[in-house]
């Protein structure tokens, strides 16, 4: 399986400590936002990696990460995505690199305490579809939202006002190679970007959705509250533990 992290957009939501850098090269205490993403695909076992990035500091990830030898790779891949089209159109730059393969992306802001070996584990048994991790939060309203029923995932809601329930769809998502045919039917959403939730839903749609709790903390760090709360629960006990 390929691993490809999505590390672009223009980070608005944090200026001006966007202006100057992407977000992902942004610090979470001690290391640079997107080490953790990285670190979650190679604890999971991902060594074929795409980091598909963006905007005008783009270079700098080549500069900061080279080939990867610092997390053991022999070689990285990158790849650039003009404008701001969101993330579904950010992937869409990964159908050549992932050679139909089965694939894990994640979000370049997404940090884990843990691993997510088990899920992905799990996902290359599957014969096809898709499989999406789940975790409780408090504030349900700021993410994608599973519905859940007879423990199944009925739907996903993107950023709903009326939450129905309290399992935040996380960062990481895990697709067969048809991902890129559903990308292709897409259209825009209100905010005007091809949404990672409507590719979800279509493998729902088609019964072919499973998903997996996570164990240990889960945060974004696009915002200043999460991006300060991502970097105290890293300084208080580390990330990317290989167990919990
Ligand atoms: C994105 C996805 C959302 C997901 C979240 C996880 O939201 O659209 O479904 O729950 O990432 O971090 P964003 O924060 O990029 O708007």
């Amino acid at each position: 399986m390929k691993g490809i992290i999505l590390a672009g957009g223009l980070g608005t939501r944090l200026s001006p400590l966007t202006k100057i850098t992407n977000k992902h090269l942004l610090p979470i205490y001690d290391k640079p936002m997107i080490y953790y993403p990285l670190q979650t695909l190679i604890n999971a076992g991902i060594d074929d990696i795409l980091i598909v990035t963006g905007g005008n500091h783009a270079g700098d990830f080549l500069r900061l990460l080279g080939n990867g030898k610092e997390f053991g790779l022999k070689h990285l891949n990158y790849t650039y995505q003009e404008g701001e089209g969101g993330i579904a159109q950010a992937l869409a730059l990964a159908e050549h690199f992932s050679d139909y393969e089965k694939i894990v992306v994640i979000l370049g802001d997404n940090i884990i305490e843990g691993s997510v070996i088990c899920a992905v584990k799990d996902f290359k048994k599957q014969k096809e579809g898709a499989k999406v991790i789940l975790k409780e939060v408090p504030d349900p309203q700021r993410f994608g939202v599973a519905e859940i029923v007879d423990g199944r995932v009925m739907g996903i809601e993107e950023k709903p006002e009326a939450p129905k329930s309290k399992y935040a769809v996380i960062g990481i998502y895990m697709y067969d190679s048809r991902v890129f045919d559903i990308i292709r039917t897409l259209k825009p959403s209100g905010r005007g970007e091809l949404e990672i939730t409507d590719v979800s839903n279509a493998y729902i749609r088609e019964g072919t959705m499973t998903h997996h709790f996570l164990e240990g903390w889960w945060s974004d760090a696009g915002t200043f509250e999460s991006l300060h709360r991502v970097s105290n629960l890293v300084a208080q006990g580390g990330a990317n533990k290989k167990d919990l």
